[in-house]
Protein backbone atom coordinates (compact mmCIF):
# COMPACT_ATOMS: atom_id res chain seq x y z
CA UNK A 1 0.00 0.00 0.00
CA UNK A 2 1.29 3.24 -0.90
CA UNK A 3 1.38 6.29 1.93
CA UNK A 4 0.58 9.64 0.54
CA UNK A 5 2.97 12.48 1.23
CA UNK A 6 0.32 13.74 3.78
CA UNK A 7 0.46 10.56 5.91
CA UNK A 8 3.93 10.26 5.82
CA UNK A 9 4.60 13.97 6.79
CA UNK A 10 1.73 13.12 9.72
CA UNK A 11 4.14 9.86 10.76
CA UNK A 12 7.04 12.08 11.11
CA UNK A 13 5.74 14.52 13.09
CA UNK A 14 4.34 12.17 15.48
CA UNK A 15 8.24 10.80 15.40
CA UNK A 16 9.08 13.59 16.46
CA UNK A 17 6.83 14.39 19.07
CA UNK A 18 8.32 11.23 20.63
CA UNK A 19 11.32 12.07 21.46
CA UNK A 20 10.01 15.68 22.70
CA UNK A 21 10.36 15.92 26.62
CA UNK A 22 7.03 16.77 28.51
CA UNK A 23 7.02 19.52 30.51
CA UNK A 24 6.43 19.16 34.11
CA UNK A 25 6.41 22.04 37.49
CA UNK A 26 8.84 19.23 39.10
CA UNK A 27 11.78 19.76 36.31
CA UNK A 28 14.61 21.09 37.40
CA UNK A 29 16.79 23.89 35.44
CA UNK A 30 18.65 22.64 32.72
CA UNK A 31 16.83 19.23 32.02
CA UNK A 32 15.22 20.09 28.75
CA UNK A 33 19.09 21.37 27.41
CA UNK A 34 22.17 23.34 28.05
CA UNK A 35 22.93 24.60 23.92
CA UNK A 36 26.25 26.11 23.36
CA UNK A 37 26.29 27.89 20.04
CA UNK A 38 30.13 28.58 18.83
CA UNK A 39 30.57 31.33 16.48
CA UNK A 40 30.45 35.08 16.31
CA UNK A 41 33.21 37.08 14.67
CA UNK A 42 33.58 41.05 14.32
CA UNK A 43 31.89 40.42 11.31
CA UNK A 44 29.24 38.30 11.95
CA UNK A 45 27.03 38.65 15.33
CA UNK A 46 23.52 37.90 14.05
CA UNK A 47 24.00 34.34 13.12
CA UNK A 48 25.10 33.30 16.78
CA UNK A 49 22.32 35.01 18.48
CA UNK A 50 19.75 33.98 16.00
CA UNK A 51 20.94 30.41 16.71
CA UNK A 52 21.30 30.67 20.42
CA UNK A 53 17.50 32.48 20.57
CA UNK A 54 16.02 29.59 18.45
CA UNK A 55 17.57 26.80 20.63
CA UNK A 56 16.26 28.52 24.04
CA UNK A 57 12.60 29.26 21.98
CA UNK A 58 12.75 25.97 20.59
CA UNK A 59 12.86 24.65 24.72
CA UNK A 60 16.09 24.63 25.48
CA UNK A 61 16.47 25.90 29.52
CA UNK A 62 19.67 28.18 28.59
CA UNK A 63 21.57 29.02 26.11
CA UNK A 64 25.09 29.60 25.42
CA UNK A 65 27.46 31.47 22.95
CA UNK A 66 31.18 31.07 22.80
CA UNK A 67 32.88 33.99 20.42
CA UNK A 68 35.39 36.41 20.10
CA UNK A 69 35.97 39.13 22.50
CA UNK A 70 34.84 41.68 20.35
CA UNK A 71 31.69 40.44 19.42
CA UNK A 72 30.81 39.60 22.88
CA UNK A 73 28.93 43.03 23.81
CA UNK A 74 27.23 43.46 20.79
CA UNK A 75 25.55 40.03 20.96
CA UNK A 76 25.01 40.02 24.89
CA UNK A 77 23.06 43.77 23.90
CA UNK A 78 20.82 42.01 21.47
CA UNK A 79 19.39 39.42 24.73
CA UNK A 80 19.87 39.20 28.51
CA UNK A 81 18.51 35.66 27.91
CA UNK A 82 21.78 34.36 26.42
CA UNK A 83 24.82 33.89 28.49
CA UNK A 84 27.99 34.81 26.24
CA UNK A 85 31.62 33.56 26.95
CA UNK A 86 33.79 36.05 24.59
CA UNK A 87 36.94 33.55 24.83
CA UNK A 88 37.04 32.63 21.27
CA UNK A 89 40.24 34.47 20.32
CA UNK A 90 41.22 34.58 23.59
CA UNK A 91 44.96 33.19 24.28
CA UNK A 92 43.78 30.26 25.89
CA UNK A 93 40.56 29.78 23.88
CA UNK A 94 41.22 26.06 24.58
CA UNK A 95 40.81 26.16 28.11
CA UNK A 96 38.57 28.30 28.63
CA UNK A 97 35.87 26.73 26.17
CA UNK A 98 36.90 23.09 26.75
CA UNK A 99 36.10 23.48 30.71
CA UNK A 100 32.78 24.78 30.18
CA UNK A 101 32.23 22.02 27.19
CA UNK A 102 31.33 19.56 29.88
CA UNK A 103 27.35 21.47 31.65
CA UNK A 104 26.58 21.55 27.62
CA UNK A 105 23.93 18.79 26.04
CA UNK A 106 24.74 19.43 22.94
CA UNK A 107 26.92 22.35 20.45
CA UNK A 108 26.20 24.23 17.48
CA UNK A 109 29.22 25.20 15.75
CA UNK A 110 29.58 27.26 12.62
CA UNK A 111 27.13 30.46 12.91
CA UNK A 112 29.05 33.92 12.70
CA UNK A 113 32.45 31.63 12.93
CA UNK A 114 34.28 33.66 9.98
CA UNK A 115 37.17 31.75 8.64
CA UNK A 116 40.31 33.34 10.23
CA UNK A 117 43.07 30.48 10.79
CA UNK A 118 43.44 30.59 14.64
CA UNK A 119 40.25 30.35 15.27
CA UNK A 120 39.43 27.73 12.60
CA UNK A 121 42.18 25.93 14.66
CA UNK A 122 40.68 26.45 17.97
CA UNK A 123 37.75 25.03 16.42
CA UNK A 124 39.52 21.88 15.07
CA UNK A 125 40.45 21.28 18.83
CA UNK A 126 37.15 22.48 20.29
CA UNK A 127 35.46 19.42 17.96
CA UNK A 128 37.68 17.61 19.07
CA UNK A 129 36.34 17.66 22.97
CA UNK A 130 32.77 17.33 21.64
CA UNK A 131 33.93 13.99 20.67
CA UNK A 132 35.37 13.05 23.37
CA UNK A 133 32.49 14.21 25.97
CA UNK A 134 30.47 12.06 23.06
CA UNK A 135 27.79 15.51 22.78
CA UNK A 136 25.88 15.55 19.49
CA UNK A 137 26.98 18.21 17.82
CA UNK A 138 25.54 20.59 14.63
CA UNK A 139 28.26 22.08 11.89
CA UNK A 140 27.00 24.71 9.90
CA UNK A 141 28.77 27.73 7.64
CA UNK A 142 32.11 28.47 7.99
CA UNK A 143 32.31 25.26 10.09
CA UNK A 144 31.59 23.18 7.63
CA UNK A 145 34.10 24.90 5.65
CA UNK A 146 36.46 23.86 8.00
CA UNK A 147 35.19 20.27 7.59
CA UNK A 148 35.98 20.58 3.64
CA UNK A 149 39.59 21.30 4.49
CA UNK A 150 39.46 17.90 7.01
CA UNK A 151 37.00 15.56 6.55
CA UNK A 152 38.71 13.36 8.91
CA UNK A 153 37.39 15.59 12.20
CA UNK A 154 33.99 14.11 11.83
CA UNK A 155 34.81 10.87 10.14
CA UNK A 156 32.86 7.66 12.01
CA UNK A 157 31.58 10.13 14.34
CA UNK A 158 27.75 9.53 14.47
CA UNK A 159 25.99 11.99 16.72
CA UNK A 160 27.15 15.02 14.23
CA UNK A 161 24.85 16.52 11.84
CA UNK A 162 26.34 18.45 9.07
CA UNK A 163 24.40 21.30 7.49
CA UNK A 164 25.15 22.42 4.44
CA UNK A 165 23.37 24.06 1.32
CA UNK A 166 23.96 23.41 -1.88
CA UNK A 167 27.35 24.90 -2.45
CA UNK A 168 28.85 23.90 1.47
CA UNK A 169 27.80 20.06 -0.40
CA UNK A 170 28.99 20.91 -3.57
CA UNK A 171 32.57 21.63 -1.54
CA UNK A 172 32.19 18.78 0.89
CA UNK A 173 31.45 16.34 -1.82
CA UNK A 174 34.15 17.62 -3.76
CA UNK A 175 37.02 17.48 -1.02
CA UNK A 176 35.90 13.80 -0.12
CA UNK A 177 35.88 12.55 -3.28
CA UNK A 178 38.92 14.71 -4.76
CA UNK A 179 36.43 15.12 -7.69
CA UNK A 180 34.48 17.31 -9.41
CA UNK A 181 30.87 18.13 -7.27
CA UNK A 182 28.35 15.53 -7.60
CA UNK A 183 26.28 15.98 -10.62
CA UNK A 184 24.04 13.23 -10.73
CA UNK A 185 20.62 13.05 -11.59
CA UNK A 186 19.72 11.70 -7.63
CA UNK A 187 20.51 13.66 -4.97
CA UNK A 188 19.13 11.24 -2.47
CA UNK A 189 21.68 8.84 -3.34
CA UNK A 190 24.54 10.91 -3.70
CA UNK A 191 23.77 12.66 -0.68
CA UNK A 192 23.51 8.79 1.25
CA UNK A 193 27.04 7.75 -0.74
CA UNK A 194 28.52 10.58 0.87
CA UNK A 195 27.29 10.09 4.35
CA UNK A 196 28.39 6.88 4.06
CA UNK A 197 31.59 7.61 3.04
CA UNK A 198 32.07 9.33 6.29
CA UNK A 199 31.03 6.69 8.22
CA UNK A 200 27.66 7.48 8.56
CA UNK A 201 27.40 10.90 10.26
CA UNK A 202 24.44 12.56 9.78
CA UNK A 203 23.93 15.11 6.26
CA UNK A 204 21.11 17.32 6.06
CA UNK A 205 21.25 18.72 2.37
CA UNK A 206 19.28 22.57 2.52
CA UNK A 207 17.13 23.17 -0.74
CA UNK A 208 14.04 23.31 -2.48
CA UNK A 209 13.23 20.24 -0.21
CA UNK A 210 15.44 19.54 2.67
CA UNK A 211 16.90 16.05 2.14
CA UNK A 212 18.49 13.99 5.26
CA UNK A 213 20.54 11.04 5.51
CA UNK A 214 22.50 9.03 8.12
CA UNK A 215 23.61 6.63 5.88
CA UNK A 216 21.29 4.28 6.98
CA UNK A 217 17.97 5.86 5.66
CA UNK A 218 17.09 8.79 3.27
CA UNK A 219 14.32 11.46 4.31
CA UNK A 220 13.13 14.51 2.47
CA UNK A 221 11.28 17.12 4.33
CA UNK A 222 8.93 18.43 2.27
CA UNK A 223 7.05 20.71 4.84
CA UNK A 224 6.08 24.00 2.52
CA UNK A 225 7.96 27.11 3.57
CA UNK A 226 8.44 29.96 1.49
CA UNK A 227 9.69 31.81 -1.48
CA UNK A 228 11.76 34.31 0.84
CA UNK A 229 15.63 33.16 1.25
CA UNK A 230 16.58 36.19 3.52
CA UNK A 231 20.23 35.53 5.49
CA UNK A 232 19.62 34.29 9.24
CA UNK A 233 17.22 31.02 8.38
CA UNK A 234 19.96 28.60 8.29
CA UNK A 235 20.48 29.89 11.85
CA UNK A 236 17.58 29.16 12.92
CA UNK A 237 17.59 25.50 11.59
CA UNK A 238 21.04 25.00 13.12
CA UNK A 239 19.87 26.09 16.42
CA UNK A 240 16.85 24.52 16.82
CA UNK A 241 18.48 21.13 15.90
CA UNK A 242 20.77 21.52 18.56
CA UNK A 243 17.90 21.17 20.75
CA UNK A 244 16.17 18.24 18.85
CA UNK A 245 19.75 16.89 18.50
CA UNK A 246 20.02 16.57 22.83
CA UNK A 247 16.14 15.07 23.62
CA UNK A 248 16.26 12.64 20.02
CA UNK A 249 19.68 10.92 21.95
CA UNK A 250 18.07 11.89 25.20
CA UNK A 251 15.15 9.91 24.37
CA UNK A 252 16.99 6.71 22.30
CA UNK A 253 19.24 6.55 25.52
CA UNK A 254 16.21 6.44 27.81
CA UNK A 255 13.91 4.67 26.05
CA UNK A 256 14.16 1.13 24.71
CA UNK A 257 12.74 1.01 21.47
CA UNK A 258 10.49 -1.89 21.47
CA UNK A 259 8.46 0.21 23.90
CA UNK A 260 8.13 3.32 21.49
CA UNK A 261 7.69 1.90 17.59
CA UNK A 262 8.21 4.86 16.17
CA UNK A 263 11.79 5.12 17.19
CA UNK A 264 12.32 2.11 15.43
CA UNK A 265 11.90 3.88 12.22
CA UNK A 266 14.78 6.44 11.87
CA UNK A 267 17.82 6.53 14.34
CA UNK A 268 17.96 9.43 16.54
CA UNK A 269 19.70 11.97 14.03
CA UNK A 270 17.29 11.99 11.77
CA UNK A 271 14.95 12.10 14.25
CA UNK A 272 16.23 15.43 15.08
CA UNK A 273 16.98 16.86 11.76
CA UNK A 274 13.82 15.72 10.41
CA UNK A 275 12.15 18.23 13.84
CA UNK A 276 13.98 20.66 13.25
CA UNK A 277 13.61 21.41 9.39
CA UNK A 278 10.03 20.53 10.10
CA UNK A 279 9.67 23.78 12.35
CA UNK A 280 11.92 25.93 10.36
CA UNK A 281 9.80 25.64 7.55
CA UNK A 282 6.34 25.90 9.30
CA UNK A 283 7.72 29.39 10.73
CA UNK A 284 8.89 30.66 7.61
CA UNK A 285 5.30 30.01 6.01
CA UNK A 286 3.59 31.72 8.69
CA UNK A 287 5.64 34.48 8.65
CA UNK A 288 5.70 35.20 4.43
CA UNK A 289 1.67 34.69 5.37
CA UNK A 290 1.97 37.80 7.91
CA UNK A 291 5.03 39.73 5.97
CA UNK A 292 5.44 38.75 2.47
CA UNK A 293 8.28 40.38 1.01
CA UNK A 294 9.42 41.85 4.03
CA UNK A 295 9.95 38.50 5.78
CA UNK A 296 13.01 38.01 8.06
CA UNK A 297 14.43 35.69 10.52
CA UNK A 298 13.43 37.61 13.18
CA UNK A 299 9.80 37.47 11.87
CA UNK A 300 10.50 33.78 11.83
CA UNK A 301 11.28 33.56 15.26
CA UNK A 302 8.41 34.98 16.65
CA UNK A 303 6.36 32.16 15.19
CA UNK A 304 7.86 29.69 16.88
CA UNK A 305 5.87 29.02 18.80
CA UNK A 306 2.62 28.54 16.61
CA UNK A 307 5.24 26.57 14.38
CA UNK A 308 5.83 24.23 16.92
CA UNK A 309 2.52 24.00 18.95
CA UNK A 310 0.95 23.35 14.94
CA UNK A 311 3.71 20.43 14.40
CA UNK A 312 4.22 19.14 17.72
CA UNK A 313 1.15 18.86 19.98
CA UNK A 314 2.77 18.24 22.71
CA UNK A 315 2.30 19.11 27.22
C1 LIG B 1 26.86 2.58 7.52
O1 LIG B 1 25.54 2.16 7.30
C2 LIG B 1 25.43 1.20 6.25
C3 LIG B 1 23.93 0.98 5.99
O2 LIG B 1 23.25 0.64 7.16
C4 LIG B 1 26.17 -0.06 6.66
O3 LIG B 1 26.11 -1.00 5.62
C5 LIG B 1 27.63 0.32 6.95
O4 LIG B 1 28.34 -0.82 7.42
C6 LIG B 1 27.74 1.43 7.95
N1 LIG B 1 29.11 1.88 8.06
C7 LIG B 1 29.74 2.00 9.21
C8 LIG B 1 31.13 2.52 9.15
O5 LIG B 1 29.22 1.72 10.29
C1 LIG C 1 7.80 14.02 0.27
O1 LIG C 1 8.91 13.20 0.64
C2 LIG C 1 8.71 11.82 0.44
C3 LIG C 1 9.95 11.10 0.90
O2 LIG C 1 10.25 11.33 2.22
C4 LIG C 1 8.43 11.54 -1.01
O3 LIG C 1 8.18 10.16 -1.18
C5 LIG C 1 7.22 12.34 -1.47
O4 LIG C 1 7.05 12.16 -2.85
C6 LIG C 1 7.43 13.82 -1.18
N1 LIG C 1 6.22 14.56 -1.51
C7 LIG C 1 6.24 15.63 -2.29
C8 LIG C 1 4.93 16.30 -2.48
O5 LIG C 1 7.25 16.06 -2.79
Amino acid sequence: MSRSGEELFSANQQIVCSVIPSLSHTSHKGQSGRIGVVGGSVEYTGAPYFAAITALKVGADLSYVFCSRESAPIIKSYSPELIVYPYLDSMNAIEEITSLLPKLHSVVIGPGLGRNDRILATVGQIIDKVKELDLPMVLDADALYFVSKCPEIVRGYTKAILTPNAAEFDRLYAAVYRSEPDKSEDPNAALLQLSQTLGNITIVRKGYEDIISDGHSVVNCNETGSPRRCGGQGDLLSGSMGTFAHWSQNAFATKTPSADLSLQTYGPNIVAALGACMLTRRCARLAFQKYARSTTTSDMIAEIKNAFSSLYPVD
